[in-house]
């Protein structure tokens, strides 16, 4: 393959259809070395599919996945011994403990260092939990566990399937750290996500996909930069002077009727152009009593996939923008958080 020089996992025009559903279609992914990277997309994008082909759970309609500099061809499912995965929600024995249960998966796979069990459950903070029964885990002990399971054999790659999935707000900072202490150390980490405000807090690298196909690839910081928004506060009596005036340089609305009767607009644009705002709105005489920016990666999200990327409901998560109510998708912008 051309052009995946440095990568540790690269997809080529990756196609995989259920039937007549097309779940992958053309799917260009390129992973740098080293990096946390966030594989963004709405439900039924196809992540999970992705991580099934990428772990050979299933098998491609076309095209190439290179894993760790090498091709990864039907039936080469040895090469997997250098990928960890949590792709599926990982099964354990319930009435075995977390330690055992890490035991008998190292006991099924290649050997494992004396000791790399427990320092694994100590980085995944399940230490003082390590001798419980798995039946008496919360869901996020569970996930912690598998991942934990993951990296038993020191992967070089790890492919992880919505890893936040059950943890707390907490939980997802441990698990943020985690991951950049294991990027520090030259691993490359593969998450997916339907969920921004994790993907915002957790990786350096973001892949956007819609409908089996990449949208959108790049440095999360270059990613935010382009989108964003700045409010503005202005006198209610001149909410609608204020977007005229704004109409050349961007779109500015309130987005909910409270905005306009407190005065505020979202105008959107680059969070480092707030002050183009300020000083286009004062050459008209009018003047802002607000104005913050942040940036945005909802906004490009919502307008790259179709809108069709709401989160799900699995509650509040605190991300770049600040709180994402997982009820509400539609609001583009996290309010009061100034970049
Ligand atoms: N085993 C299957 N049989 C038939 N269709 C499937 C199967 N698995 C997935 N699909 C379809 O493929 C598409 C992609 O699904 P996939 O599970 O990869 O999405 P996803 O991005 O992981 O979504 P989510 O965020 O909900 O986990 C969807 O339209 C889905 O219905
Ligand atoms: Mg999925």
């Amino acid at each position: 393959m051309s052009g995946t020089d440095g990568l540790a996992l690269a997809t080529r025009g990756l196609r995989k259809n259920y039937g007549s559903r097309r779940a992958l279609n053309g799917l260009d992914l390129s992973v740098p070395t080293g990096v946390v990277y966030g594989f963004l997309g709405p439900n039924g994008a196809g992540k999970t599919t992705t991580m099934r082909v990428l772990t050979g759970l299933v098998h491609s309609d076309g095209g190439t996945v290179e894993l760790l500099g090498k091709p990864f061809k039907r039936g080469d499912r040895r090469r997997l011994f250098e990928v960890g995965a949590l792709v599926e929600s990982p099964t354990f024995y319930p009435f075995l403990s977390g330690r055992a249960n890490l035991r008998e998966l190292a006991a099924a796979g290649a050997p494992v260092p004396a000791g790399r069990i427990d320092e694994l459950l100590d980085l995944m903070g399940l230490a003082d939990r390590a001798g419980d029964k798995v039946q008496n885990y919360s869901m996020g002990m569970k996930q912690r566990l598998g991942i934990a399971g993951a990296l038993l054999n020191d992967p070089k790659l790890l492919l992880l399937d919505e890893p936040a999935n059950g943890l707390d707000p907490a939980g997802i900072v441990a698990m943020r750290d985690t991951l950049k202490t294991l990027a520090g150390l030259g691993k490359t980490v593969f998450i997916s996500s339907h969920l921004l405000a994790e993907v915002q807090v957790m990786a350096d690298v973001v892949g956007i996909i819609a409908a089996g196909k990449l949208v959108r690839e790049g440095p999360l910081k270059e990613l935010l930069s382009l989108e964003g928004v700045v409010r503005v506060r202005v006198r209610p009596s001149l909410v609608d002077a204020a977007i005229k005036t704004l109409a050349p340089l961007a779109k500015a609305e309130p987005l909910a009727e409270t905005d306009r009767d407190e005065g505020w607009l979202s105008v959107h644009l680059a969070p480092d152009r707030a002050e183009d705002v300020n000083q286009m709105l004062a050459g008209a005489g009018i003047f802002a009593s607000g104005l913050e920016s942040s940036a945005d990666l909802e906004m490009l999200f919502l307008d790259l996939t179709g809108g069709n990327g709401s989160p799900d409901g699995e509650g509040t998560f605190v991300g770049l923008t600040g709180p994402i109510d997982g009820q509400d998708g539609g609001t583009p912008a996290g309010k009061g958080a100034a970049a």
